[in-house]
């Protein structure tokens, strides 16, 4: 070994560059982030209490594939490709319902079965090369981890349970069976889903950004630490009754969840193409009761903030001045991690 290579016992840690801009800002990445991060990587979709009888059904899109989840009438739940096989019309475009037994086509009335099987193809007329056994909706995985339904639409995907083992090793035995969905809300953000998810995956910017969140915690002792394809936030909070009590964490692509000390809130990062993100908060609280004054307002500050610092983030992204710049190896370890599985799995 020469002695170039030996490292000293004291050696800093290395601050490893910034992905580059153009990773935020060109739309071909994105073409290609759909399939490889997205469609081949369990992607959060629904609670369970969303389809909490037979025939309720709720539509969605998925890293930009439409999705629908509905509940037979044998009880099982399943989720499709929200794509009719004629010609590409949706069956249902609400968000949420309960329907007739059957899904229907907007476009031209096909009707398909609750398991995906085309039942009728209305007023088709006589076709000798056409058989409707031929024509079932495109399915799509589904796998449950506590209540919350994920959705995987590529074909080779991987354990969700052992993606989510570290999650269930902090949670223990904690019950969330009589967790219902208590309340949804939406915010779109004009910048790239990475850019929102990097910000989620670091508490550096806390003390600039978020001045009464960091009233509230003890700011030197915030810490993230990396467990496999989760992050998990540490911030002790100054008192016993900080809204910000319990688990913080953020799962591979685009979920963070959020153990509040009164319920738990998922927020999915979704992206709308190369240059946008939606945030979907489901609020899970104990019998769907209704969230808190406090938890909304503090979780509503907070986003305001996120959002103002992730749209200028992204401006000045897209202004071509910045190319790359290099990640703090005390604060920045779970960006770095999430920069090193995009790149692994993008190129
Ligand atoms: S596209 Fe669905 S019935 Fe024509
Ligand atoms: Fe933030």
């Amino acid at each position: 070994m020469s002695a170039d290579n030996v490292k000293p016992q004291d050696a800093k840690p290395l601050a490893p560059k910034t992905a580059p801009a153009s990773w935020y800002v060109d739309p071909a990445r994105w073409e290609i982030e759909r399939q490889k991060v997205f469609a081949d990587n369990w992607q959060f979709l629904a609670h369970e209490s969303d389809l909490a009888e037979p025939r309720a059904w709720r539509a969605d899109v998925l890293a930009g594939f439409p999705v629908i989840l509905v509940r037979g009438d044998d009880g099982v739940i399943r989720a499709f490709h929200n794509v009719c096989r004629h010609r590409a019309g949706p069956l249902n475009i609400e968000e949420s319902g309960i329907c007739d037994g059957y899904l229907t086509c907007k476009y031209h009335g096909w009707k398909y079965a609750l398991d995906g099987r085309l039942r009728a193809a209305r007023d088709f007329g006589p076709a000798a090369d056409f058989d409707p056994r031929d024509f079932s909706l495109f399915p799509i995985e589904i796998e449950t981890w506590r209540g919350l339904i994920f959705a995987g639409i590529g074909e080779t995907l991987p354990s969700l349970a052992e993606q989510m083992a570290p999650l269930d090793a902090r949670l223990d035995d904690a019950d969330w069976s009589s967790l219902k969905v208590g309340l949804r809300r939406q915010h779109l953000l004009k910048c790239n889903w990475k850019t929102y998810v990097e910000n989620y995956l670091e508490g550096y910017h806390v003390p600039d950004v978020h001045p009464g969140l960091d009233a509230e915690i003890i700011a030197a002792e915030y810490k993230v630490t990396v467990e496999g394809k989760v992050a998990l936030h540490t911030a002790p909070p100054k008192s016993s009754d900080a809204v910000y009590d319990g688990l913080w964490a953020w799962v591979w692509p685009n979920i963070g969840v959020n153990v509040y000390n009164k319920g738990l809130m998922i927020e999915r990062m979704s992206p709308v193409g190369h240059h946008a993100t939606q945030l979907d908060y489901i609020y899970l609280t104990p019998g769907g009761v209704e969230v808190p004054d406090a938890t909304l307002a503090m979780s509503d500050q907070v986003t305001a903030e996120d959002r103002w610092i992730t749209e200028r983030v992204q401006q000045n992204l897209n202004a071509g001045v910045y190319e790359t710049g290099r990640l703090s190896p005390k604060h920045e370890v779970a960006v770095m991690a999430f920069q090193d599985r995009v790149r692994a799995a993008v190129g």
